[in-house]
């Protein structure tokens, strides 16, 4: 089995125009005429060549573009790319992150050995250097990586590491730049690491290998550490939920607990932080079968929980200051002669009965007795993620995740993480109305609702087994994969949620109220 391309990621003071490197990048805004400082010193060593391209409108600086112009002995990198960053006045952080996964996917593909950042240069004084690093660094994990596991005829020579620098020739700047740089590194493999677990297919992972991974994850870190439940203990404890959706399956269910314990000590009054991922190892549908076309799509359906996992992995990295539970049931959802049927009712973790309408909705039968599980713990605040509903793709799009919760302040904290991450969200309903469509006549819940708004039934489902905590529920369905290669990245598992829940738990440590 092939590894991961390895991203080699460093900061280095040097002058852009005698920087050697395979391809030095630069950005560029569309509403900008001329080049920045940087753009020009490099341009007029390259007599105008830049300016040429631009001129001959075969670059118009547009997100998600790019040109490479060729070096000369004038200056040290044997190429240069521009990369577009958009509009000057709409520019994010998100475009200097999108800038560098562009880049870096655009070098793997040229063979490129060693890449020189400058991208953050166009942005001047916008961003903090930090923070434009980190997503610098974020953006580089996420472009260059591509899964490829298990290829074996190598005829596309994709070289095995990518040496990566952000390059200033500012000592006081580039300081800064490596501090970003550092968080970004470490939110970038986390990410890849979860892209890796989420493509591999469900004969590849099935819930005991995923929990075996949980563990190898614990047992690198010496802030982690991992519990899992077997199916025994699952009876034991009476984790109805999960032992029914795992029952059809030879595979059996795991419920997989990562624990992180910081390593100095937690501010007064910091709240602990509970985790709760969907973690379906392959979603058939079970006795409600799923059609045939695209069901090898539901290997997928366990990035909720990867997304868990990997966010786990990052928090230790970064060794941020608060207590954090990250709690993954994992199952296989499948039909055979042992599978929970329609029509049974299932005594859940919590005690409450749910009477099962379609074998499918297996999602919140799992979360429910992990968040049950958070609830146990006392946690103040319990996020679940998933890949929940196809509802809340038709219903969003491919572009953003459902965000549904019980506490203003949490959606909005969520939000904010959202736009520093550029994993996108939106605040959808999960009130009342959409309880009352969960209640059963012979159950205490029904795990379906009606025929409309089943992103926000589901949801409504899950909000019952959040006790007092402080909820917020990611439907993700839709943001799990992309179907088709972008410019930005290559097809597969996106890694969603990693970036999302770290940034939203940075930025629980960095503010002063919570
Ligand atoms: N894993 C699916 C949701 C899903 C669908 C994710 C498409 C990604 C792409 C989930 O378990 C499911 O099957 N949900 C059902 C719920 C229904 C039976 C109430 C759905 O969305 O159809
Ligand atoms: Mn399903
Ligand atoms: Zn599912």
């Amino acid at each position: 089995m092939r590894n991961i391309i390895d991203v080699q990621l460093k900061t280095r003071r040097a002058a852009a125009t005698e920087y050697r490197a395979d391809m030095l990048v630069l950005g560029a805004f569309s509403d900008e005429k001329k080049l920045d400082k940087v753009g020009r010193a490099i341009d007029s060593r390259l007599d105008g060549a830049i300016e040429r391209v631009i001129k001959l409108g075969d670059f118009k600086a547009k997100l998600g573009t790019s040109a490479v112009v060729y070096g000369n002995e004038k200056i040290g990198a044997k190429r240069v790319m521009l990369v577009g960053l958009g509009e000057k006045k709409k520019a994010t952080v998100d475009a200097a992150r999108k800038a560098a996964a562009n880049a870096s996917k655009k070098a793997v593909e040229m063979k490129v050995q060693t890449l020189g950042l400058a991208i953050h240069a166009a942005f001047a004084n916008r961003f903090q250097p930090a923070v434009i690093a980190r997503a610098m660094a974020e953006g580089t994990y996420f472009g260059s990586y591509r899964y490829d596991e298990f290829v074996t005829a190598n005829e596309d020579g994709r070289l095995d590491s990518l040496k990566v620098e952000l390059i200033d020739p500012d000592p006081i700047r580039t300081k800064k730049l490596s501090k970003g740089l550092a968080a970004g590194a470490a939110i970038g493999r986390a990410q890849s690491y979860a892209r890796t677990l989420a493509n591999r297919p469900a004969n590849v992972i099935d819930p005991p290998e995923l929990a075996a991974l949980a563990r190898k994850l614990a047992r690198d870190s010496k802030n982690l550490t991992c519990t899992v439940f077997d199916e025994k203990q699952l009876a034991a404890k009476r984790m109805g939920g999960i032992l029914a959706v795992g029952s059809g399956s030879q595979s059996k269910p795991r419920f997989i607990i990562l624990k992180y314990t910081p390593p100095g000590k937690v501010a007064a009054g910091r709240p602990a932080v509970a985790l709760v991922g969907k973690a379906i190892t392959f979603d058939s549908g079970g006795i409600s079968i799923k059609p045939a076309a695209n069901m090898d799509h539901m290997k997928l359906d366990k990035t909720g929980g990867i997304a868990v996992l990997g966010t786990m992995k990052a928090v230790a990295e970064l060794g941020l200051a608060l207590n954090v539970l990250g709690i993954v049931p994992s199952a296989e959802n499948l039909p055979s002669g042992s599978s929970y049927r329609p029509g049974d009712i299932i005594t859940t973790f919590s005690g409450k009965t749910v009477e099962v309408l379609n074998t499918d909705a297996e999602g919140r039968m799992i979360l429910c007795d992990g968040l049950e599980y958070a609830v146990k713990q006392k946690c103040d605040i319990i996020i679940d993620i998933a890949t929940l509903t196809g509802a809340c793709m038709v219903a969003l799009g491919k572009y953003m995740a459902g965000l549904m919760g019980n506490n203003e302040k949490l959606i909005k904290q969520l939000q904010k993480a959202a736009e520093g991450s550029g994993e996108k969200v939106w605040s959808m309903p999960s009130g009342d109305e959409y309880a009352e469509e969960m209640k059963s006549k012979i159950a205490d819940l029904r795990n379906i609702g009606s025929k409309w708004g089943g992103a926000c039934t589901a949801a409504a489902f899950l909000r019952q087994f959040a006790g007092n905590a402080k909820w917020a529920h990611l439907d993700i369905a839709g943001m799990d994969v992309f179907q088709e290669p972008t410019e930005y990245a290559a097809p597969g598992s996106s890694g969603f949620g990693v970036r999302l829940l770290t940034t939203y738990l940075m930025n629980l440590v960095e503010g002063k109220t919570w």
